[in-house]
């Protein structure tokens, strides 16, 4: 496993938001954390990532204990986390974003424009990705366009693990399709990828294990040959509760 968590809890004042969850990735596989709303996905995430520190249990990276200090800690062992709001400037050339931060230099130090314009194009090229113009700003980009340059760019930037919090749930079907591809593309390259949706029709398709939460708990972490896409989708919205809310809603 690149990334492990051995019974983590954390806890906000009264909100026990994670208790005793265990789950861990390895690279060139795509691990599926599903659950609904306040089920503890983003905390856990931002425990992986080192934006939050968590209570009890452990964090391991490559087999060792750690605690992040922060987000920049976690990014430097390679753990690189796409957020909804995606840390990109809209105003901004795809390029430019692409290398936001990163910037790389000629000799004497001044910005390689020409150099960054090829590497973003080829990069994007490479995942697959058709961007017709890199020169356009980002904020012209659909927004699963947008997730896959972002995807891109953390694969360009050597991430070993890819963590994405909800980059389909916002999209329709056929947007969310083309982030997909790209979730696959990046776990062909050999980087840990944990998907985190309450979708399992996103879930469904490019997992390999699915972790369930419900209400901070671990519901177990299964296999795809463990589980049916409906055995997952039942789990995942309750099946006797559904069940009730449609004879609530039923007309007298
Ligand atoms: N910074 C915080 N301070 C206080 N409570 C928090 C904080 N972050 C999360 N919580 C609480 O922890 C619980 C889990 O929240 P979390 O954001 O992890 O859920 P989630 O599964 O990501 O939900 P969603 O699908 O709505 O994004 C919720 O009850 C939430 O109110
Ligand atoms: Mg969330």
């Amino acid at each position: 496993m690149i990334l492990e968590t051995r019974a983590i809890s954390k806890r906000f004042g009264s909100v026990l938001a994670l208790r005793e969850v265990s789950m861990g990735v390895a690279a060139g596989e795509v691990v599926c954390v599903l659950g609904d709303n306040g089920a503890g996905k983003s905390t856990l995430i931002k425990i992986l990532s080192g934006v939050h520190r968590h209570d009890s249990g452990e964090l391991l990276v490559e087999g060792a204990a750690v605690s992040f200090s922060g987000p920049r800690e976690a990014l430097e062992r390679g753990i690189a986390t796409v957020y909804q709001d995606l840390a990109m400037i809209p105003l901004m050339s795809v390029w430019r974003n692409f290398f936001l931060g990163a910037e790389p230099r000629k000799s004497f130090g001044r910005f390689d424009v020409a150099a960054a314009r090829r590497v973003a194009r080829a990069e994007l090229q490479a995942m697959g990705i058709d961007i017709r113009d890199v020169d356009q700003p980002v904020g012209t980009l659909s927004g699963g366009e947008r997730q896959s340059v972002a995807i891109a760019r953390a694969v360009h930037r050597g991430a070993k693990v890819l963590i994405l919090d909800e980059p389909t749930s916002a999209l329709g079907v056929k947007q969310a399709g083309v982030v997909l591809r790209y979730i696959a593309r990046a776990r062909d390259r050999g980087v840990a990828v944990v998907f985190i949706t309450h979708n399992p029709h996103h879930a469904y398709p490019v997992g390999d294990r699915f972790l369930l939460l419900k209400r901070g708990a671990g519901l177990g972490v299964y296999g795809k040959a463990d589980i049916t896409r409906e055995e997952l989708t039942a789990l995942m919205a309750g099946g006797a509760e559904l069940k009730e809310l449609e004879h609530e809603l039923r007309r007298e």
